[in-house]
């Protein structure tokens, strides 16, 4: 049997779906999991982390829907070390050509007693019960010590030993509250490898998060000691402060290829182009100096920088931004460019669109650029995102009319246009412009909600900048998310807020009852 750590391919397991999505704020539609489900597919990921099928009924069904689209690469879920959840995953992945199940159960002493209520010997008892009958289901098992970095070595090492006995083929290492520090995690994956018999059978992974920071720091230091195996999300999504950030750790492994000598296989000219859809999917964006994919990190700003810069490009930047996606030029449209050259951008933004959607994007593109001078890729990204908002009514809005004035109720008129073409106005006064357009809009459609969320994003630079607002509402006990964009803000936000009721008036007139496009709930687990 060769040695895993002394292969120089790292795999890169995604878990966007399954621990990024459980992050509040980041919930997706089963159709917005489809499409990261096909951009981390085309980033070139080796493993997907799809969802926590026991979690929900939402969950199983998008699990199954990534699996049966089949992809290319391998599906895994996850499950707790019980019978149904085990059996929920393996159901959900089947569909896949390579399929994954992934158990986990806690084993640090904080978790044990206070959590589980269980002995170390009952933990280990669940933990090889669980696997051997996952291997019945599955040849690909993956299995986590969950809380692995605050576990006894001693009973960690007794723990994963009877994992790989018991027919593990990945052995996950979490920190899972992003406790440890690199030398400490490069000591506990040493202390593995001289412990566990048999652990250079199988693919030894590292799974961070980042409460203090760390977590590509301590994944690239498991890495060091030998994991094989990156857990990460795009934009490091997660938990509480996030998990280790795909994108960053693998650039860090490219761009010091000389040191760690080991590679990913992802394309990382995707990585801009995944890391946008995900944050336009949950109006999460990312700072703007976020490492590898913030606005500013190729920006060079001071003078001293930008005359070097202008000498040679490597006297301050380390990557180049075209390796991770990021178009050179930032090319700039205006209102005579033509059809042929925004195709082409659409391309080179990473679109993959139809004529039909081309033409839409393209009126779209035409309407802005008589409202601004310069367009820009963010614009033209947003046109493309925000499409679902524009398209299939009943309603659209005509016009909107607000007035604010300091320390006095806002008030704020809103005209809709339906499919047979009548118009609906509506008048309401509010605490500021938003809360009086959304009453508006309320009373104009007849359709209730809650607003939960407001985000407000700049998709470009300058004053006249689109505004790209998401809005989380409850309508019926159930979140849904809408999106708009617009030069004026409070427009964006009543066109975010009009495309979740035009969607609840049609589920309605179809007279259905599951809400597919609620975002999903993990209340159930
Ligand atoms: O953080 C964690 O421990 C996890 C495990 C389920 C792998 O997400
Ligand atoms: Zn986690």
């Amino acid at each position: 049997m060769s040695d895993a750590s002394s292969e120089n391919r790292i795999r890169i397991f995604d878990t966007t779906l399954r621990d990024g999505e459980q992050a509040p704020g980041c919930s997706m539609t089963l159709s917005e999991k489809l499409r990261v489900a096909k951009a981390l597919s085309e980033l070139n990921v080796d493993i997907i982390e799809a969802g926590f099928p026991a979690a929900s009924p939402g969950d199983f069904e998008s699990v199954k829907a990534i699996a049966d689209n089949n992809f290319g690469p391998v599906i895994c879920g996850l499950a707790r070390c019980n019978a149904a959840d085990i059996e929920k995953v393996y159901e959900s992945v089947k569909g896949a050509d390579n399929h994954r199940i992934h158990v986990f159960v806690a084993t640090s002493a904080i978790h044990r007693e206070h959590k589980l209520k269980m002995a170390k010997e009952e933990i280990i008892k669940s933990a090889v019960g669980a696997i051997e009958m996952a291997r019945e289901l599955c040849d690909d098992v993956e299995f986590s010590p969950e809380d692995a970095s605050r576990t006894e070595l001693s009973y960690l090492a007794e723990v994963v030993s009877a994992a790989i006995e018991a027919g593990a083929t990945t052995v996950n290492v979490p920190d899972t509250v992003g406790y440890t520090v690199p030398a400490e995690f490069d000591r506990l994956f040493c202390y593995l490898k001289e412990h566990v018999a048999r652990i250079n059978e199988v693919t030894l992974s590292v799974h961070c998060h980042n409460d203090l920071g760390m977590a590509v720091a301590n994944s690239l230091a498991a890495v060091g000691a030998g994991a094989r195996q990156i857990e990460c999300t795009i934009n490091g999504i997660g938990e509480r402060a996030g998990n280790c950030s795909l994108e960053e750790v693998v650039m860090a492994v490219k761009t010091r290829a000389e040191f760690f000598g080991l590679d990913t296989g992802v394309d990382t000219t995707r990585l801009y182009p995944t890391s946008r859809l995900v944050s336009n999917i949950t109006g999460m964006h990312p700072p703007r100096n976020k490492a590898i994919v913030g606005e500013n990190a190729f920006a060079h700003e001071a003078g001293i920088h930008q005359h070097g810069m202008l000498q040679h490009a490597s006297t301050y930047e380390i990557m180049r931004p075209e390796d991770v996606g990021l178009s050179k030029s930032n090319l700039v449209l205006g209102k005579h460019s033509g059809r042929h050259a925004f195709r082409d951008r659409v391309k080179e933004l990473g679109f993959d669109l139809d004529d039909f959607e081309t033409n839409r994007a393209f009126k779209e593109f035409k309407k802005l650029a008589d409202k601004k001078k310069d367009v820009y890729d963010g614009d033209i990204e947003s046109i493309i995102m925000n499409a679902g908002s524009l398209s299939s009514g009943p309603w659209t809005l005509k016009s909107l009319e607000v007035q604010t004035h300091t320390d006095e109720p806002a008030t704020a008129t809103v005209t809709l246009i339906g499919e047979d073409g009548v118009e609906v106005s509506q008048s309401a006064r509010g605490d500021g412009p938003v809360a009086a357009s959304f009453q508006a809009l309320e009373t104009a459609t007849g359709v209730a909600m809650v607003l939960r969320n407001f985000e407000l994003h700049s998709a470009s630079i300058g004053e006249d900048a689109q505004g790209e607002v998401t809005v989380t509402v409850e309508i019926e006990n159930k979140s849904y998310r809408g999106r708009g964009a617009s030069v004026d803000i409070v427009e964006a936000g009543c066109r975010a807020c009009l495309e979740v009721m035009n969607r609840t008036l049609r589920r309605r007139e179809r007279g259905e009852v599951t809400a597919h496009d609620a975002v999903t709930s993990h209340a159930t687990i």
